[in-house]
């Protein structure tokens, strides 16, 4: 699948905006882990890293906004030159949300949405049990994440359903665990983690 700019231009997108750190990680890791993914179902992995990288290409425009989150990306991402099927795909991240009223009835319904939207969620329950663990991921166990995951009231902001959207596209929560931890272990040391 053709992209309109490269790797290294898309973080100059994101940068060109004033950037949380902690926002920054987690658009590197949504990006780790959809690669992950792309590597799982044996698909390219550059297109499926760059959802990743840029699904929230708008927030520091629209955290003060919310309706306008992933509005304002259809903007951004046309002027980079990305195409109506990738721009479709990053919009539905944020489908379902009662704050953004353009998308709040739209669901989500192929693979690729459930995962962007399951990866991206993921990211804030991982990061979450790293940090309680003194910034470790490098022995970090499914066993243990799935205990945090099964706890509502830790990194409560996480929706628990979007997360479990991975098992329609086929993974079940024990493998999506497993990826998820090992794609972020590999780039650990870019989100300050150990
Ligand atoms: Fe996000």
């Amino acid at each position: 699948m053709e992209l309109p700019i490269t790797r290294e231009e898309a973080i100059e997108v994101l940068k060109s905006m004033p950037q949380l750190e902690s926002d920054m990680n987690h658009y590197l890791e949504s990006e780790a882990i959809m690669r992950g993914l792309a590597k799982r179902f044996n698909t390219d992995e550059e297109y499926w890293g760059m959802l990743g990288l840029l699904h929230d290409v708008d927030w520091a425009l629209t955290k003060n906004n919310w309706e306008e989150h992933s509005i304002k990306a259809k903007e951004i991402l046309q002027q980079k030159g990305f195409d109506e099927e990738f721009i479709e795909i990053i919009q539905s991240h944020t489908y379902g949300y009662e704050e953004i009223p353009t998308f709040k009835d739209n669901k989500r319904v192929t693979d690729i949405q459930h995962c962007l939207a399951a990866a991206e969620t993921m990211t804030g329950i991982i990061y979450a049990y790293a940090l309680m663990r003194g910034r470790k991921i490098s022995d970090m166990e499914v066993k243990g994440l799935k205990k945090k995951f099964d706890n509502k009231t830790f990194a409560a902001n996480c929706n628990r359903e979007i997360i479990k959207e991975i098992e329609l596209a086929g993974l079940s929560l024990d493998e999506f665990f497993g990826l998820c931890i090992n794609s972020i272990k590999e780039i650990r040391e870019q989100i300050g983690l150990e």
